[in-house]
């Protein structure tokens, strides 16, 4: 079974076995009766490099249904599926004037992996509104409530990425989204900049989302038409004593502050000012308005994007002294 059409990447490569499940009781059946299969689970395959076939079950997450589970004059909670896809789920938030995930419009996925690397863009993280989701456990097959607190989440990090990697399929999300009051948050720049070329002076949460996807369709490849998996790489994360004696060499460099003694650098620049931005080694690429995408240009199989990748770590390490780790899951 090819899973080209299953990851973003558009890398061809076979699943030794594919079943697709619609309902959280087959997902359990199907768990129960493979025990002594190996199993892959797989989602919107939206941050994933596949780099050979799965000599295993592959099992698509393809849960649907979306609704509110309870409201107050102030919030609303809301409900999705895994399988949903997430910005057809933001853009039925924003229809109701339901306000929270604006920020992340356009991220490609679904919304049951959101929680896995809790994804985020222009200023807003999912945790940010994120209630809880349910999972099944893969060996028992019981469904567990995740809190919050218990997801543990950090920068593009979970519980689902450290302590219970492997464990669980993540079924169900509950978010907690606003009904007035919105905090609307402009102050990503791009977004401010993308509303005064817009002459929008008092943004609803509409005008936030097409600001977001009109940076997006600018910057990021779809995925429809060039082959990525988004952000390849994390933004490093380094003491501020470490970077002072960096930035001493580099005094251009870009950093945001994230607490007293660390700073975030934007790996992007560092890609882009080590000479790789729009270099393409057969079909495999590093994006031309985005350094921090890779890209396959038609056929590159995982192998050479991984490749690619490396290049880009040595490079940036050799020119830099910065190491910079992948973001998407290699496989
Ligand atoms: N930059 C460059 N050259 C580049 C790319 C970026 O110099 O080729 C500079 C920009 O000029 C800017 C800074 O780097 O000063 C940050 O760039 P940008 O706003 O494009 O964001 P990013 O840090 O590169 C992160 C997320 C994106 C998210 C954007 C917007 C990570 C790993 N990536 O990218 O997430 O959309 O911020 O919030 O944190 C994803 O995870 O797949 C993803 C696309």
């Amino acid at each position: 079974f090819s899973l080209k059409s299953y990851n973003t990447f558009g890398i061809e490569a076979k699943a030794q076995q594919f079943v697709a499940v619609h309902t959280v009781p087959e997902l359990k059946s199907i768990l129960e009766h493979n025990k002594s299969n190996k199993k892959f689970i797989l989602g919107g395959g939206s941050n994933m490099l596949l780099t050979k076939d799965i000599e295993a079950m592959v099992i698509h997450i393809d849960l649907k249904g979306k609704k509110i589970l309870k409201e107050d004059d102030d919030f609303v909670w809301v409900e999705s599926q895994a399988g949903e896809n997430w910005h057809e789920f933001v853009l039925w938030t924003i229809e109701q004037n339901f306000g929270g995930l604006e920020n992340m419009s356009l991220i490609p996925g679904n919304v049951g992996t959101t929680p896995v690397q809790n994804i985020g863009a222009y200023g807003t993280e999912m945790k940010d509104t994120f209630v809880s989701c349910e999972a099944v456990n893969i060996e028992n097959q019981e469904t567990r409530l995740f809190t919050k607190e218990e997801c543990n989440f950090g920068y593009r990090e979970s519980v689902f990425k450290n302590e219970v990697k492997d464990q669980y399929v993540i079924t169900s999300v509950v978010f907690k989204l606003t009904k007035r009051n919105h905090k609307i948050n402009t102050s990503y720049g791009d977004i401010a900049a993308e509303l005064v070329k817009n002459n929008i002076t008092n943004p609803a949460l509409k005008d936030v989302s097409n600001a977001v996807i009109a940076i997006r369709k600018s910057k990021l490849p779809d995925p429809a038409e060039l082959g990525n998996s988004g952000s390849f790489f994390k933004n490093p994360i380094l003491l501020k004593t470490d970077f002072e004696k960096i930035h001493q060499k580099f005094p251009e460099m870009r950093f945001f502050d994230i607490s007293e003694t660390e700073v975030k650098v934007p790996a992007g620049w560092l890609i882009e000012q080590a000479g790789l931005k729009g270099k393409r080694f057969g079909d495999a690429g590093i994006h031309k308005n985005q350094a921090l995408v890779l890209v396959n240009y038609g056929n590159a199989t995982g192998q050479e994007i991984l490749n690619v990748s490396k290049i880009v770590q040595d490079t940036v390490f050799n020119t830099f002294g910065i190491h910079i780790e992948a973001e998407v899951n290699i496989i």
